[in-house]
């Protein structure tokens, strides 16, 4: 199959600060071997007070463009999955088109949670196919600490900062973008949410409540998360025709250990060709498959010529998936 789009540089930022489990033993009622053996989470980046999210986001932007070969000036497209921007309005993505100096550039949000990275792919892939951009830059980044209740121990312990970034450009040989795959049901809304819209104004009540948190039904959300990832995995395989003994790769999306290990199992790929990092970064919601990405061009475990898997699955309820050849 001839990709129409490739990957040709990545990079990822995370703050400094290392927040461990011990730590959160001392903020809220939880133990290091609960988040363990509950999520596989040992230790998550936190952002300082007073940093933002579009200096993260341009940190991991600056090290694709190196990695890419690519002038800022060069990207045509900014394509920002973020649901903790630096503000409502105006697009991440503005923010980050100023800081990289992108002054050629078109430039948008995405809103569609943990599956930001990947529904930002799929729109990249085919606007080059049709609208004929020769360099894009897809970006996800989130500051979910900026919307965590820390006296919550159900969604405290299990989220963390960070953000990963792609310039993607017309495929030239075999590599590059396989098929992508995106889906959402909005019935499930309430599952996972964070108000401070119009439905829920923010007022002093909303604000003193905890309300305008992160608001996690987290057993519901494992359920769902199960079942989307492994349609989402299925249905690009299936795009792609190609079965899951193929990949030498997969890289799901870091929330949670034991749903790594449901998909894994479910589709008999050998543990061994599963990348997990959530054990060092929590979940990053949309910047969780980027940063997984980068770390493994960088570590070697993604070799040239190799097919890899990503699945995803975020508040929406939204999922997607992508098979790519490097
Ligand atoms: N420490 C100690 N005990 C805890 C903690 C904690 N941090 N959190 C919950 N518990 C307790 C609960 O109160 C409950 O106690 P009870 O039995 O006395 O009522 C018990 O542990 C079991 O709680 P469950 O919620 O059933 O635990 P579960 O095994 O489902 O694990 C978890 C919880 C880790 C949240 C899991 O459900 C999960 O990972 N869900 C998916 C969440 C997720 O991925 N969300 C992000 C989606 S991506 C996005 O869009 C941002």
């Amino acid at each position: 199959m001839q990709p129409h789009s490739c990957i040709i540089g990545t990079g990822h930022a995370v703050p400094q600060r290392i927040l461990t489990n011990a730590e959160l033993e001392s903020m809220v009622d939880t133990t290091d071997a609960w988040i363990v053996e509950r999520s596989g989470i040992r230790q998550r980046y936190i952002a300082e007070p007073g940093s933002c999210l579009s200096d993260l986001a341009a940190e991991a932007a600056q090290v694709a463009l190196a990695a890419a070969n690519t002038a800022a000036d060069e990207i045509e497209l900014i394509i920002v999955g973020t649901v903790t921007g630096d503000m409502k309005f105006p697009a991440m993505a503005c923010l980050l088109q100023e800081k990289l100096e992108a002054n050629n550039a078109a430039a948008f949000d995405i809103s569609a949670a943990c599956s930001g990275f990947l529904y930002g792919l799929h729109l990249a892939n085919s606007l080059i196919q049709t609208e004929g951009y020769k360099k894009v830059l897809v970006v996800a980044a989130e500051m979910l600490s900026s919307m965590v209740n820390w006296q919550d121990r159900n969604t405290s312990v299990l989220f963390g900062d960070g953000a990963g970034a792609a310039v993607v450009a017309p495929a030239t040989d075999q590599r590059g973008l396989l098929s992508t795959y995106i889906k959402s049901d909005g019935r499930h809304n309430q599952l996972l949410f964070n108000p401070g819209g119009s439905r829920y104004p923010l007022t002093h009540e909303l604000l003193d409540d905890n309300f305008a948190c992160i608001n996690m039904q987290g057993r519901e959300v494992f359920r769902h998360a199960v079942v989307s990832m492994t349609d989402a995995l299925h249905e690009a395989l299936q795009r792609a025709q190609l079965a899951p003994d193929d990949l030498d790769l997969l890289i799901p999306h870091q929330a949670n250990i034991r749903i790594i290990e449901g998909i894994a199992k479910r589709f008999k790929i050998d543990p061994a060709k599963v990348y997990i990092n959530v054990d060092r970064y929590g979940n990053t919601s949309a910047a969780s498959i980027p940063i997984a990405i980068n770390e493994a061009i960088t570590t070697g475990v993604i070799k040239p010529g190799h097919v890899v898997g990503l699945v995803t699955f975020g508040a929406g309820l939204t999922w997607s998936a992508a098979i790519l050849r490097f």
